[in-house]
């Protein structure tokens, strides 16, 4: 199979060469990359902004594995099963919670400082859905930023490692036979490398993190677009599970029109022992999950949106006024800082908090090796679907599944080339050429897409309220085609290849949230309350129809 749409772009004016082009240097980028080096293959990372600008920087909380005294990966499965309400992939999840803790040792051993306690074990703390203290965290409260540094270190001491900042992904290249063999990229500087080029590679590892920028409020940095869900698609790979979006409950609210990339208040802050509540200061949490705030996070955010539209108000609270002011200088440094910033004093006041889209528990399905439905195409990180987080991700989940299924697809591609089974591969040019141009919506459509969508496939979803974002952005598509038609197409740039990329997977999104009709994790029917086993105890396959547009198929039961 070859790529049957690509964003209208120019033709690339320059080319590289590598052995293993990762998109993106989050925690699973990163982690490819100095894995496949092992197997003495050269990588080459490509990212948006530069190195430490994507989502792992963001991630407060931390990175979950058993590693505490008396936990197991049996327990820890077990809470990330519960979490992803009925449909994650236990084989997966397996993989997960056993491999995990060790993949922390390397982590460790690549040079990552996590806080620890007097006697120098690993210090843990709780978040929503985790039975047990599993969290281990750096920094306080800036785990993703220790993360990050301790891998963009080891990366720039490596001499094999290729770097390619302020760099936006365009579409993959196949071979004749339509194994991966590179992608087309557009850098946005002025060196050596400008504008549109191809990048030669045996295999393409996509690690492009979010899409979070589909809605207007989201924790997701400005970078997080869907680039990579959106290349897939266009490539023809098999995108899963994208109905499920995780609100994170406690974003930091910033008044009634917020947009963009919202401070994140952690979950951890709960786990320490915060609490939420409503405008009166009552705690609404408690007697509804035994859990209490901190329940699995699709339940909490639920649980504050019901009771913000009991109570009229566009937010409610987190009260960690009870820690004092040395416990927040000391655990949650980071935050503490935000809040002072935007005039909250956590010390003495309740943080106003309201939740936004935070994370994609779907996306391009991949199998336990990190292999997508394209030959040599691997994904991991935010843009897979490696089946672990089923319907709602288990907090701080993420970074380890990044982490784990970073480290088995540079196993498999070590595998691979020993084997002889990864030889260097030929463009096909032809097949490029013959790709469809998707024709680019101007950079004002970005803030009408994520209007609709949050208008419309937010927290609380319906029929009409997608059928509403569904029409709204068919006409932004529409209008791209007629701006064609007419000769006054959108200029190809960043800002309007990032607006197709948004319309894509927001398209894509919505057309799975209106067929699943039911209420599931943190996919929230209003129409559709219950949970929906008989029917929907699967997943959805979406993949793009030779029209260009995106179809949903449940998988056989
Ligand atoms: C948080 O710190 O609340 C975010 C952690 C996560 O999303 O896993």
């Amino acid at each position: 199979m070859s790529v049957t749409h690509r964003l209208t772009a120019p033709a690339p004016g320059w080319t590289a060469a590598t052995d293993v082009v990762v998109v993106g240097s989050g925690v699973a980028g990163l982690t490819v990359a100095l894995n496949v080096r092992k197997a003495g293959l050269r990588a080459m990372v490509v990212t948006k902004a530069v190195l430490d600008e994507g989502s792992t920087r963001w991630a407060q909380g931390g990175i979950a594995a058993a590693l505490g005294e008396g936990d197991t990966p049996e327990q820890h499965l077990d809470d990330t099963l519960v979490a992803g309400a009925g449909i994650c992939d236990e084989e997966a999840v397996r993989t997960l919670v056993t491999e995990g803790p060790d993949a922390v040792r390397r982590l460790i051993a690549t040079g990552a400082l996590f806080d620890r306690g007097e006697d120098g074990e690993i210090l843990l703390t709780r978040e929503g859905g985790h039975h047990r203290r599993r969290i281990a965290h750096a920094g306080g409260d800036a785990t993703g930023a220790e993360i990050s540094r301790a891998l963009v270190a080891a990366v720039r001491t490596d001499p094999g490692i290729e770097l390619i900042e302020h760099a936006l992904v365009l579409d993959l290249l196949t071979d004749t036979e339509g194994h991966a063999a590179g992608l087309t990229l557009h850098v946005m500087g002025e060196g050596q490398r400008d504008g549109v080029g191809a990048v030669r590679a045996r295999a393409v590892v996509l690690a492009t993190g979010g899409m979070g920028q589909v809605f207007s409020a989201t924790t997701n940095p400005a970078v997080s677009t869907g680039d990579g869900v959106a290349l897939a698609l266009r490539a023809g790979a098999a995108v899963t599970d994208l109905e499920f979006v995780q609100f994170h409950p406690t974003p930091l609210w910033v008044g009634p029109d917020a947009e963009g990339q919202l401070p994140l208040i952690s979950e951890a802050v709960r786990g320490e022992g915060a609490h939420l509540v409503d405008a009166d200061g009552v705690r609404f949490m408690v007697g509804q999950h035994e859990l209490a705030e901190l329940a699995p996070r699709d339940i909490v955010a639920k649980a504050i949106t019901r009771r913000m539209q009991e109570q009229g108000a566009d937010h409610m609270f987190l009260d960690g006024r009870h820690f004092g002011a040395e416990m927040w200088e000391h655990r949650f440094p980071t935050i503490l800082a935000t809040c002072r910033a935007h005039g909250i004093d956590p010390v003495t006041a309740p943080i106003p908090i309201a939740p936004a889209a935070h994370y994609a528990s779907g996306g391009v399905r991949t199998d336990p090796r990190g292999r997508t439905s394209v030959p040599g195409l691997y994904a991991c990180g935010e843009v897979a679907c490696t089946g672990v987080h089923g319907a709602n991700r288990l907090a701080s989940n993420s970074l380890l599944e990044g982490l784990v299924f970073a480290e088995r697809i540079a196993a498999d591609l070590a595998g691979r080339h020993a084997a002889g089974e990864l030889p260097e591969r030929t463009v096909d040019v032809a097949a490029a050429r013959a790709a469809r141009p998707v024709p680019l919506p101007p950079s004002e459509a970005r803030a009408e897409i994520q209007r609709l969508m949050s208008r419309g496939a937010g927290v609380l979803r319906s029929a009409a309220s997608m059928a509403d974002a569904a029409a709204g952005l068919a006409l932004i598509a529409e209008q791209a085609h007629s701006h064609v038609a007419e000769e006054k197409p959108a200029d190809p740039r960043v800002e309007t290849w990032e607006a197709a990329n948004l319309l894509l997977v927001a398209t894509a999104l919505v057309a799975a949230a209106a067929q699943r009709e039911e209420t599931r994790g943190c996919h929230w029917r209003e129409d559709f309350p219950e949970r929906d086993d008989a029917h929907w105890r699967r997943h959805l396959i979406t993949t793009l129809a030779a029209s260009g547009d995106p179809v949903s198929t449940p998988e056989e039961q």
